[in-house]
């Protein structure tokens, strides 16, 4: 049944402590489950409801004694409870079967070890309880298992007791000492190793920091760790917020539905974020296990201090801490330029993702006001654009400013669970002389209305007094349940360059009505704007730039966000043309132009040009498409591409070999930026190499791809051969499967390359069928699956959507297996067909086809349902 945000009402029992007991067995484990429960007095007496799922029930008591009791759905029902307000002891006992959970939430088995996943509603799955996280209790584990398979036994917050039993079998009893709500319960059990770290914080306090992996993973923990160490420091730093208890786990396992989780004291993680080194893992990967580390330890105060009344309240902890991580990763990266590209690449991530999903059937606010599956909403419009609407709240307070509205957000809401609206207004309520606190009931639209907003801007220029204007608009496009919008409040920060490329005025400007006017005076010439530096508002900005004047911009700006967005809309403009005039693209002389010149420039950063000279998106062309023919964006672009090796080529040979040596390995943003740079100008190397047929840089490649010393280098190399459709692609391919065959991790990386490999007369799909029979492919395991089913499917667009309709016949037969054995997973594939509406025909009545078919298998999950009946609603 659908659950409305409107419908809240606060529970009618609170449970105050519970006493786990687990006999861990992975056919049969016992859950004793005793709590101390009372009824809420600030709510009509009524039976207490307790949420399961897939449990066996084996005994109730209350207060000792056995009671009557009822199933409703999945739910326990007591309606013969103490009357009064006293406290009543609930003792629950349950089996639950971990081996047999594919499904991943609740307890599980991986690799012969235990884990959890709670969050959201996973608790259910290991004892009835009242799985909502305005619950929240202190709790007491004891856990049980035989040592010498599980010598490791794990639970959230500090180890009181251990020691051993009869039969073989040991106990650990751990103690938190913080209340939370049963999300962030977690238990791990097994054997496994840990990199140890103690640390001195600055009250002179002393903590253990560990990371937990398989016994010969520990070589590839030292960045987790340091990535751990330096977000201790950093939310200390910032935001004068400390580590709370006395050790702080990470522990790694290779099953694992999302990223990471934030199980108080016990964060339990995907093995792609923790295990690095420089043999296995690209500097990409490096970065994301810095910002999930940061993450997932910046939620210790943003989601479990202070956590959420109820699940629409997700983007509360979630925007606001992918907002501190993506904070963290810039600070960390420290130069001016550095921030910038660490921001490009974030608002990358919104356009080519977000927008996208905010235009579609799927399309929410960013807290959304009714769900069929909870799951469904951890989203990108959730986590990105929710970390875009507390970021212009800080625009609009100043940083010192949202520093502040922090310290009052802990001070009024500590240990409690609360809502977006309390967020806004702590951060507002600190800041009364800003616009935030002045325009705060509107800014809070950002929360309750979905879709991107348009800003179009249109500049007019009087010589005569040297008054220049920009009359301003903005739009918000209807998305699903929601046909007309109000105006939202989009701060913009602008500057203008004059003739000479010196900047003239900058300033912010906050939006709030639907029309109104900038206004510069005393200009002695027009000015060339920049507008919405550094992405102030997260919108689509409509202004009508003369090639020559983005050229200005891409040359000039002081603002690195926009430099890099004049090169974005050059190229789009350029794709666009093409696509409407059905011909070639020919590249404008003057962009091949500006490339050579940002490629040769002396003193710009080689991470800041790899992002310039990189094209857009395919998806983010399509974006700007009515109707989207996705092989024909994908030819143009691979033609803008061909034309920029061609064109360019002494200039990437020049930017091969001053880039191709970064020095002792270490993934810092200069090195890293070199290997970028190093990586794009070989692959388009390749891509000139192909066309004349030359084999000498495709050689080249393949020697490099044999020698590197690090994968980050070896990766690109094979990228460049298989994108560059080099003859030496397949027996790299076949050398990098047996150099890494025990390498999980690597090995999704095998996968994920042939399957997002360039689709050369259909080939993509037979070898990515083939692939599904490879020994090492595995569908139930949710990295794999999403290495090589994801990668065709969601990230290849110009070899899924054919025309023959094969690529959709494929997703939904992967939609419907995935779905008998893991939900959540199927559902995320199951969004790959999200903008089907947009495709030109045949593709678009054959992905309705697909999507149909789905739709109409009788058994399919809350999860893959809610998807494919929003994709096919009118
Ligand atoms: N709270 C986690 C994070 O963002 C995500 C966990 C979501 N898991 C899930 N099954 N929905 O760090
Ligand atoms: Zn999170």
């Amino acid at each position: 049944a659908v659950i409305h945000r409107a419908d809240y009402q606060a529970p009618a029992y609170w449970i105050d402590t519970v006493e786990l007991c687990f006999d861990l067995d992975p056919a049969k484990t016992r859950v004793l489950n005793r709590m101390r429960i009372r009824r809420n007095p600030d709510v009509p007496p009524q039976p207490l409801k307790l949420d399961g799922d897939e449990l066996n029930l084996a005994r109730v008591l209350v207060n000792g004694q056995g009671t009557s009791f009822k199933m409703e759905g999945g739910r326990l029902v007591l309606e013969n409870l103490p009357e009064g307000s006293e406290p009543f002891e609930l003792e629950i006992f349950t089996t639950c079967c971990p081996a047999k959970n594919s499904k991943l939430m609740g307890l599980y088995v991986s690799n012969d070890s235990f884990f959890t996943q709670c969050e959201a509603e996973g608790f259910r799955r290991i004892t009835y309880f009242l799985d909502r996280p305005d619950v929240m209790a202190s709790y007491t584990v004891l856990l049980r298992a035989d040592k010498r398979k599980y010598p490791v036994l794990l639970s959230n917050g500090n180890l009181v007791d251990h020691g051993d039993l009869e039969d073989g079998r040991h106990f650990a009893k751990w103690v938190d000492p913080f209340r939370k709500p049963c999300y962030l319960f977690a238990l791990v059990a097994g054997q496994l190793v840990a990199r140890e770290q103690k640390i001195v914080a600055r009250n002179g306090k002393e903590h253990l920091l560990q990371v937990f992996v398989r016994p010969g993973d520990l070589d590839k923990t030292e960045h987790a760790m340091n990535s751990l160490m330096a977000s201790v420091a950093w939310d200390e730093a910032r935001f004068g917020l400390p580590l709370d208890l006395e050790r702080f786990m990470i522990v790694a396992t290779s099953d694992f539905n999302m990223g990471a989780m934030e199980n108080k004291g016990l964060n339990i993680f995907n093995t792609k974020y923790v295990l690095a080194n420089q043999a296995t893992a690209t500097d990409t990967d490096f970065g994301n296990i810095e910002s999930v580390v940061g993450h997932e330890y910046f939620h210790n105060w943003t989601g479990n201090r202070v956590t959420c009344r109820d699940w629409f309240q997700l983007s509360l902890k979630e925007g606001l801490t992918v907002f501190r991580d993506q904070e963290f990763s810039q600070d960390l990266a420290g130069e001016a330029s550095a921030r910038a590209v660490k921001r490009i690449e974030d608002v990358r991530v919104l356009r080519t993702a977000q927008f996208p999903e905010d235009a579609g059937p799927m399309a929410h606010p960013v807290r959304p006001d009714q769900y069929l599956e909870i799951n469904n909403f951890y989203t990108v419009t959730v986590y990105e654009k929710g970390a875009e609407v507390v970021r212009m709240m800080q625009t609009l307070v100043g940083r010192e400013g949202f520093e502040r509205g922090m310290t009052l957000y802990f001070q009024r809401h500590d240990g409690h669970a609360v809502t977006c609206d309390d967020f806004a207004q702590a951060i507002a309520d600190a800041n009364t002389q800003s616009p935030l606190y002045e325009k705060l009931g509107q800014f809070k639209r950002w929360y309750s209305q979905a879709g991107t907003p348009r800003v179009r801007a249109v500049p007019q220029w009087e010589a005569g007094t040297g008054t220049w204007r920009l009359q301003l608009s903005q739009s918000n496009p209807p998305t699903p349940g929601q046909a007309d919008k109000q105006p939202q409040v989009i701060p913009i920060a602008w500057g203008l360059i004059g003739q000479d490329g010196r900047e003239l005025a900058s300033g912010m400007h906050v939006l709030t009505e639907a029309h109104d006017t900038l206004v510069v005076e005393n200009l002695a010439s027009e000015p060339v704007p920049s507008l919405l530096r550094g992405f102030s508002a997260p919108v689509i900005l409509d202004f009508d730039y003369s090639d020559g004047q983005l050229l200005a911009l891409l040359e000039h700006d002081t603002d690195p966000f926009n430099r890099w967005e004049a090169a974005q809309r050059l190229a789009v403009r350029s794709a666009l043309a093409a696509i409407h005039h059905g011909g070639e693209v020919t590249l404008d002389a003057h962009f091949v132009e500006a490339m050579r010149h940002i490629l040769r420039h002396p003193t710009l950063d080689s991470a800041f040009k790899e992002l310039v000279l990189t094209l857009p998106a395919e998806t983010y062309i399509a974006e700007q498409l009515d109707v989207v023919d996705p092989q024909h964006v994908h030819a143009v672009r691979e033609s803008m591409r061909q034309q920029l090796a061609t064109a360019l080529q002494p200039d990437w040979e020049a930017a091969y070999e001053a880039n191709k040596d970064s020095g002792a390995y270490s993934p810092d943003p200069v090195s890293s930026g070199r290997r970028a740079l190093a990586g794009l100008a070989l692959t388009h190397l390749c891509i000139a190499a192909r066309l004349s047929s030359d084999t000498v840089w495709p050689g080249k490649a393949y020697q490099r791809f044999k020698d590197a010393s690090n994968m980050t280098d070896r990766f690109n190399a094979l990228s460049a051969l298989v994108v560059g459709g080099s003859d030496l692609a397949r027996p790299a391919l076949q050398k990098f499967h047996a150099m890494f065959k025990d390498e999980a991790l690597v090995l999704d990386k095998w996968f994920a390359l042939q399957a997002g490999a360039p689709d050369r007369g259909g080939n993509v799909l037979p070898a990515v069928k083939q692939l599904m029979q490879h020994p090492d492919f595995n569908v139930r395991n949710p990295n794999r699956a999403r290495s090589l089913i994801f990668s065709y499917c969601s990230a290849n667009p110009g070899a899924f959507h054919r025309a023959d309709a094969a690529g959709y016949v494929f997703w939904s037969d992967r939609v419907m297996e995935l779905d008998a054995i893991n939900p959540q997973v199927a559902a995320r594939l199951a969004r790959a067909l999200d903008r089907w509406r947009k495709l030109a025909e045949p593709m678009r009545g054959a992905a309705r086809e697909a999507i149909a078919r789905v739709a109409a298998k009788p058994d399919l999950s809350n999860d893959v349902r809610e998807v494919v009946t929003r994709a096919l609603a009118e």
